[in-house]
C-alpha cells in the first residue's frame, strides 16, 4: 500500500459538497463513538449518497452529521433505537423526563440515580438510558454480560435541560428524513442497491458486542455483506479502530484485500489517503486513531 496523497482535516472539508458539519454538541456517549471524526468521514462519503444507510447507528454522529434526505439507521439495542425515535416524535416529553431526573440526580445524589438505573433495567425505557449515559461515570455507559447497566454514577454535573433542549431541536431536524430500526446489520446492508451509500462503524471485532448488551457480531459476516452489497452497486465506507493494542501490537483485523479499493487513516491532528493493490510505504499505525476502508 502505497501514501497516495497527504491531506489535511481542512482540505478534506473543503472538497466535500453540501455543509456536512457535525451537530453543535453530542445528543448522548457512546463506546466507539464518532462524533468527534464525524467531519473527517462525512468529508469522504460520496457527494450524492443515494438513500444513506447505517447500520451500526450507536448514537448516528454520521447520519446527524450528513442530514441526508433518505436513509435508514440501525442498531440491534432496542432502547437506544426507541431513543431517536423519541428524539424525532416525542422531544418534549424526553426533555421533561431529562429535566425531571437530572435533577432528581443533582439533589438526592446516588439514590435518586440507583431509582433510574434500577427502573432501567427493568423496563427499558429509552428515556432513562438518556439520563443514565448523562450521569453515569465517564459518561459512557456499559452492559454486563446479562444485558443490565452496572455503570455507578458519575462525579460530574449533567447537561443542563436548556442545553439538551437546544441539542434535540438541531439533532431532530438533522435526522428527520432518518428511518431507524431495530435489526441485524445484514438486514440494513441487504437493503442498499446501486448508487447507495453504507457507513459501518461495527464493534471491535475483540469482544465488544458485549459492551453494547448486544448481539452477535462477526466480522467474517460484514466482509460477506460488504462484498453482496457492492456487487449490486452501493458504495460501502467501513470505520475499523486503529488504536486497539494487544500488549505492544496494535490489533489490525485482516481485512480481505480484493473487498477494498482506498483506505483513510485518521490520526488526532489529520488523515491520510492510502490505495490497496499498490506495494509502497505505510503510514506508521500507531499514529492511527480510525481506519476508514471504501470500495470505492
Ligand atoms: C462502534 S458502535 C457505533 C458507534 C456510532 N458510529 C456512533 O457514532 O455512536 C457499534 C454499534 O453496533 C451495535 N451492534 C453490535 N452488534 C450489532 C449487530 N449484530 N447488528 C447491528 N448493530 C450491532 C452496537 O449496539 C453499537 O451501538
Amino acid at each position: 500500500m502505497t501514501v497516495a496523497t497527504a491531506e489535511t482535516v481542512r482540505s478534506q472539508l473543503r472538497a466535500s459538497q453540501g455543509p456536512r458539519t457535525r451537530p453543535r454538541g453530542q445528543l448522548l456517549k457512546w463506546i466507539g463513538n464518532k462524533f468527534r471524526h464525524a467531519e473527517i468521514i462525512a468529508a469522504h462519503l460520496p457527494s450524492q449518497l443515494g438513500t444513506y444507510y447505517e447500520p451500526f447507528a450507536g448514537t448516528a454522529a454520521l447520519a446527524a452529521t450528513l442530514t441526508p434526505t433518505a436513509a435508514v439507521a440501525s442498531d440491534a439495542l432496542p432502547e437506544l433505537v426507541a431513543l431517536f425515535e423519541l428524539v424525532k416524535t416525542g422531544p418534549e416529553d424526553l426533555l421533561e423526563h431529562y429535566q425531571i431526573w437530572s435533577e432528581a440526580i443533582v439533589e438526592r445524589g446516588n439514590d435518586a440515580y440507583l431509582d433510574v438505573r434500577n427502573r432501567f433495567n427493568t423496563d427499558r425505557r429509552p428515556e432513562d438510558l438518556l439520563v443514565l449515559s448523562r450521569t453515569c461515570w465517564g459518561g459512557v455507559v456499559r452492559f454486563t454480560r446479562s444485558g443490565t447497566i452496572s455503570t455507578p454514577l458519575g462525579p460530574h454535573r449533567a447537561m443542563s435541560s436548556a442545553k439538551l433542549a437546544g441539542y434535540l431541536v438541531d439533532w431532530r431536524a438533522r435526522l428527520r428524513n432518518v428511518d431507524f430500526r431495530c435489526q441485524d446489520f445484514a438486514a440494513t446492508m441487504g437493503l442498499a442497491g446501486v448508487g447507495d451509500t453504507i457507513y459501518c462503524d461495527p464493534p471491535f471485532s475483540h469482544g465488544q458486542a458485549m459492551l453494547y448488551g448486544a448481539h452477535d457480531f462477526r466480522l467474517e459476516s460484514l466482509w460477506e455483506a460488504t462484498a453482496e452489497a457492492a456487487d449490486r452497486g452501493a458504495r460501502v465506507a467501513v470505520s475499523l479502530d486503529g488504536s486497539r493494542k494487544s500488549g505492544k501490537d496494535p490489533i489490525t483485523p485482516d481485512v480481505p484485500p480484493y473487498l477494498f479499493v482506498r483506505e483513510v487513516l485518521i490520526d488526532s491532528g489529520g488523515c491520510m489517503l492510502r490505495r490497496f493493490r499498490a506495494g509502497g510505504q505505510d503510514m506508521r499505525l500507531e499514529q492511527v486513531s480510525e481506519r476508514l476502508l471504501l470500495t470505492w
